[in-house]
């Protein structure tokens, strides 16, 4: 039982939202826009703030769901470990030629579902960074380590392995984004504008 619920959950984070309300609603494969990235930021950066928003939240929900999936089918494994195949789904789905997103948003649903009020901090902190930087991606790799500090706080030690894989991920997808802000040409978010990112 334990392999079918990592499966599910692995499968559960594959489902590449961003390629399915792009394709049906906008007949447009976000991969082929801006970055290229079948996540929530390039969804907004390409589609707008209502198709960004519902991604997004498609992709937390995504982590949340793997995260209490364990609990919901009465299967004794560890939570997190549900939710770390979720956003192993996401970044690598088998639906989308195993080229996904960029690990934040399933692995704050993740958090979202074992620790909600860690959440409310990670998007606190997510938004803090936004309104500082102006980027997306330095937010949610300065988030993903406030998340790790916090883990380390609360010494939750499940908590912090996952959180430190999750940050080496989260880094390591967003190295093409740091050679970006290196170089100048990562795009800033904007504010208020039509377009947001
Ligand atoms: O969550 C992904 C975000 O941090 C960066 O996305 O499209 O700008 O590479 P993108």
């Amino acid at each position: 039982m334990t392999i079918v619920v990592l499966i599910l959950a692995y499968l559960i984070g594959s489902i590449p939202s961003g390629l399915i309300i792009g394709k049906v609603f906008y007949k447009t494969d976000i991969r082929e826009h801006g970055s290229g990235n079948l996540g929530g930021t390039n969804t907004f950066r390409t589609l707008g703030k209502k198709a960004g928003m519902i991604v997004t939240m498609m992709d937390i929900l995504k982590g949340t769901l793997a995260t209490v999936l364990p609990v919901m089918l009465g299967v004794d494994i560890h939570p997190l470990l549900a939710g770390v195949f979720a956003v192993l789904g996401h970044m690598y789905p088998v639906f989308a030629g195993f080229k996904g997103g960029k690990a934040v948003a399933t692995s704050g649903g993740l958090v979202l579902g074992y620790v909600p009020l860690m959440f409310i901090m990670v998007l606190l902190v997510f938004f803090i960074c936004l309104y500082i930087t102006k980027y997306v991606s330095l937010s949610s790799i300065l988030t993903a380590v406030f998340a790790l500090i916090y883990t380390i706080i609360i010494r939750d030690v499940p908590l912090i392995i996952v959180i430190s894989v999750l940050t080496i991920f989260i880094v390591y997808r967003h190295r093409a984004n740091l050679v970006r802000i290196k170089n100048g040409t990562e795009p800033k978010i904007k504010w208020l504008s039509k377009k947001q990112i």
